[in-house]
């Protein structure tokens, strides 16, 4: 770990700092928040990304360099938000959207816009990948089975349709990592979010031999590998000059957006469990090691914590679902978009619970948990002439929580401990969305105070590779408070466990039109 510490060590002040920020470079926009000590947030500043393209079905493209544009863009503001100096934020953590490509050549330069999480165009790649090392091998290495939106697959892609962009590609790294690299000039990455390229051992917490032999991929392109809250670099001139940073704050490597996540919301330890609902949607439940689904239908990464490991399901469109309602069916609006989704949920909750039988199936952009199926597609279900546009909003809010449900049924037969859930993202800040989700799953459900995000776990492990708290554990026991608690409704609890059994029998039926 060339670079842990240098900082407070060099400087006596530095480490009595006690202001940290997060970054966190998401799908729509990349955050920067400044925390001090107490997890107060001094400042915090969104700049919002292009629109991913998708030039195909199923194909989802953003380029880098607006990502870097955004993250100057959301650093100078909350700089200028906090009033602090620049001098007196100590450290910087990152977390980022997972998975993405992000393709440099030998001058740093991006190739090609990046292939993001929810492209799914490599499902060859993967058929590939699989017969090539052999799908139970292929777990015992990685943890994980091939899927279309992970890294590896990406790259492979690029290799077999672009070789004159992939002859070009001198270093690959994810997306938070760019942000980085442009910061501190150094190519560096995490074990969390390098979990999710499929070239981890994720059991071992390094890259794989094995598969970057059997995939023809030379490790040298790949980043320096930390765990997430230690120290791997500091902010050079040019990253200073761009960002408003100060020369020389030192950097932790910080997680993918979900691990990140879990840690602002003091999602930890074994039996701590978050749904969050944010583009996609994410059951992450905390485990002490690395247990696998043979099914490969749960994801199983390291966690932002040395000798933690997590699983968690995916819903590929979860606020998604809704997003592409209120894009598709309320657009004349005048409203800002905060004020739409408020109406939108407004109005959902004039229909009663169950939505009078519709049903929503979110597979907008195919589905990962349970179904791992790239193909299907999305579904409402159950349509009479009665139902109103009330049921429709109700049906989506619903159907996005079935589908997140489906992963706590898998984790409660695999014996992964459930003993409390706490709920995230957009998803946590609808009165309406917190019930639906503590009906649908059954169980009570809290709400956390500081409801930031993937920016504010970021931020956390920035203050531990500050020294401001001696670990992650400490740090979340310090400044995560539950704000709320919603105790399901019974009868609720039951009439939606009779709509969700109805649900389940979506997908064989829509996988008997769809499948490739
Ligand atoms: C996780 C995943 C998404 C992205 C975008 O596996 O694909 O959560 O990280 O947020």
């Amino acid at each position: 770990m060339p670079w842990a510490w240098t900082r407070s060590q060099d400087s006596g002040t530095k480490a009595m700092t006690a202001a940290v920020m997060g970054i966190d470079v998401g799908t729509g926009g990349t955050r920067a928040l400044i925390l001090d000590a107490g997890g107060q947030i001094l400042a915090s500043a969104t700049e919002d990304h292009q629109p991913f393209a998708s030039p195909c079905v199923g194909w989802a493209e953003q380029h880098p360099d607006d990502w870097w544009r955004a993250a100057q863009a959301a650093i100078r503001k909350a700089l200028r938000n906090s009033r602090l100096r620049a001098d007196e934020v100590s450290c910087v953590g990152f977390s980022g959207q997972m998975h993405g490509a992000v393709m440099l050549d030998g001058h740093g330069k991006v190739v090609r816009p990046a292939l993001i999480w929810c492209d799914v165009r490599t499902q060859k790649q993967c058929d590939d990948l699989t017969k090539l090392l052999g799908r139970d091998r292929l777990i015992a290495l990685t943890a994980n089975p091939a899927l279309t939106n992970f890294t590896l697959t990406k790259f492979l892609w690029t290799r077999d349709h672009e070789p004159e962009n992939w002859r070009r590609v001198c270093r690959v790294m994810l997306p938070k990592d760019y942000v980085r690299f442009k910061l501190t000039g150094h190519a560096a990455t995490d074990v969390a979010d390098a979990s999710g390229t499929l070239l981890l051992d994720v059991s071992r917490r390094t890259w794989s031999a094995e598969v970057l032999a059997a995939a023809g991929i030379d490790p040298s392109i790949l980043p320096e590998l930390f765990e997430s809250p230690a120290v791997c670099g500091q902010v050079d001139s040019r990253g200073a000059e761009a960002s408003g940073l100060a020369e020389g704050t030192p950097v932790v490597a910080g997680a993918g957006d979900q691990a990140a996540g879990a840690v602002g919301m003091g999602i930890v330890t074994p039996g701590a469990v978050s749904a969050t609902i944010g583009t996609s949607g994410v059951v992450f439940a905390s485990t002490d090691r690395p247990v696998t689904d043979p099914q490969g239908r749960l994801h199983t990464f390291c966690h932002a914590i040395p000798d933690r490991w997590h699983v968690m399901g995916v819903t590929q469109a979860a606020g998604l679902s809704l997003r592409w309602l209120r894009d598709t069916f309320f657009k004349e609006s005048t409203k800002g978009s905060a004020e739409i989704y408020h109406l939108m949920t407004e109005e959902a909750g004039r229909a009663p619970a169950g939505s009078e039988q519709l049903l929503w199936a979110p597979y907008l952009m195919g589905e990962r948990t349970p179904h791992l199926d790239p193909d299907v597609r999305g579904a409402l279900v159950g349509l009479t002439a009665s139902h109103t546009r009330a049921h429709v909003i109700r049906a989506v809010l619903e159907g996005v929580a079935f589908s997140l449900k489906d992963t706590f049924r898998l984790l409660e037969a695999m014996g992964i401990p459930i003993e409390r859930v706490r709920l995230g993202g957009g998803g946590a800040r609808s009165v309406l969305w917190r019930r639906i989700q503590s009906e649908v799953y059954g169980r009570e459900v809290e709400t956390v105070a500081a409801e930031e995000g993937a920016a504010y776990g970021a931020a956390i492990l920035a203050g531990v590779g500050a020294g401001l708290w001696p670990s992650v554990d400490a740090a979340c026991q310090s400044v995560v408070r539950v704000s709320e608690t919603v105790t399901p409704d019974p009868n609720n609890v039951a009439l939606m466990s009779a709509q969700y059994e109805r649900y389940r029998r979506i997908y064989p039926a829509l996988k008997s039109i769809y499948s490739s």
